[in-house]
């Protein structure tokens, strides 16, 4: 049985997918869920949140085999085979495969060994490449036994997201309410089938292969990656727009998921605090998110130490329910809370 790896997904950037990832792993861990989080954007900010600049300069500069996912990997685009993943440990429950700003070389590889995965012959190295995130992934859970993999990626629909998605059995899509979100979320719909049918011709042919039987047999993953919801973000880039424009573009998002991620009919009138599709609604934590940068630790773990006192205390209250509510959603969603 491999371990479910969960990836929050959006071509639009800056949506909230890192600041997410790193809550919802932090919340997992204190809800005794064991978590491997795993930074597959290049720009590394997932890393960023979690270890200071000191422990991701020391981890990079060690060149050390498997320190980084693209130490991993690394060795698979020349003559060797995957390194085995060494995590961070970051607190009991809680493990980072860090990100690297190398792994954009990898693109290239991975866009090479696409078309020739579906040759007739020689297929070993391009499946192994392109199935090369999840088995580090498969690895990495294993080694701490755990509950689940949540994986960070960039905004963008090029190779190494596809891998990465190939990877992934459920997929959560945060959301800003403007034009460009919603606009954002009629591709992926389109881009996630698309990658799942391409996927599963490659299964078929590495299957019905004449080779099979003479090469090397590994696991691969399914290229699952079903929809389970998308999260609103109540902030913006433009903060103080009035909350009319936020409602316009909110309402429409229920129907727009609906049509272009699940092919479902639009329910008429359904409005995000009622989809059961709505993970959640993401508040702006203003002044508690430098607070919670500077001390390296999530919203909900602030202290009066920290500077969250009077209303920045009652805010920390209501951030720890809201991940919490959204860690037992996601459990619900993608089988770990039996
Ligand atoms: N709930 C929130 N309240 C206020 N600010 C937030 C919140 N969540 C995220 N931010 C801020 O918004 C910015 C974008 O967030 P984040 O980096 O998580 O987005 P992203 O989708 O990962 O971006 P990218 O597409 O570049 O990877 C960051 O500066 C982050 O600190
Ligand atoms: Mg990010």
């Amino acid at each position: 049985m491999s371990i479910p790896v969960l990836t929050f997904f959006n071509n639009k950037g800056g949506v909230g997918k890192t600041s997410l990832i790193y809550h919802l792993a932090w919340m997992f861990s204190l809800l005794d869920k064991r978590v491997v989080a795993v930074d597959l954007d290049p720009q590394a900010n997932l890393t960023a949140a979690f270890l200071t600049e000191d422990a991701i300069e020391g981890v990079w500069n060690s060149g050390q085999q498997g320190a980084t996912i693209y130490q991993c990997v690394k060795p698979l685009a020349e003559v060797n085979d995957i390194a085995p993943p060494i995590l961070q440990k970051i607190s009991p429950h809680l493990y980072l495969l860090p990100g690297d700003v190398a792994l954009s070389a990898y693109e290239d590889t991975l866009a090479a060994e696409w078309p020739k995965s579906m040759d007739d012959k020689q297929l070993y190295r391009p499946m192994r490449i392109l199935s090369a995130f999840w088995q580090v992934m498969q690895m990495a859970g294993q080694q701490v036994v755990a509950d689940i993999v949540l994986v960070d990626i960039g905004p963008n629909l090029g190779a190494i997201n596809r891998s990465v998605l190939l990877a992934t059995d459920y997929v959560a899509i945060p959301l800003g309410a403007d034009l460009f979100s919603l606009q954002g979320l009629s591709n992926l719909g389109p881009t996630l089938r698309s990658w799942r049918k391409l996927w599963q011709r490659r299964l078929d042919n590495w299957r019905d292969n004449r080779e099979s039987g003479e090469r090397p047999e590994f696991e691969l993953p399914e290229g699952r990656m079903q929809a389970i919801g998308y999260l609103c973000q109540q902030y913006g880039v433009r903060l103080e727009r009035p909350v009319r424009a936020y409602d316009q573009w909110v309402r429409r998002i229920p129907a727009r998921y609906r049509e272009t991620v699940l092919e479902e009919q639009a329910i008429a009138g359904m409005m995000p605090e009622n989809d059961p599709y709505c993970l959640a609604t993401i508040r702006h934590y203003r002044s508690l998110v430098p607070m919670a940068q500077e001390g390296r630790k999530p919203i909900f773990n602030l202290t009066p130490a920290d500077g969250a006192i009077g209303s920045h205390a009652n805010a920390v209250r209501d951030a720890k329910r809201d991940f919490k509510q959204l860690a037992e959603k996601i459990a619900g969603k993608t089988g770990l809370s039996h």
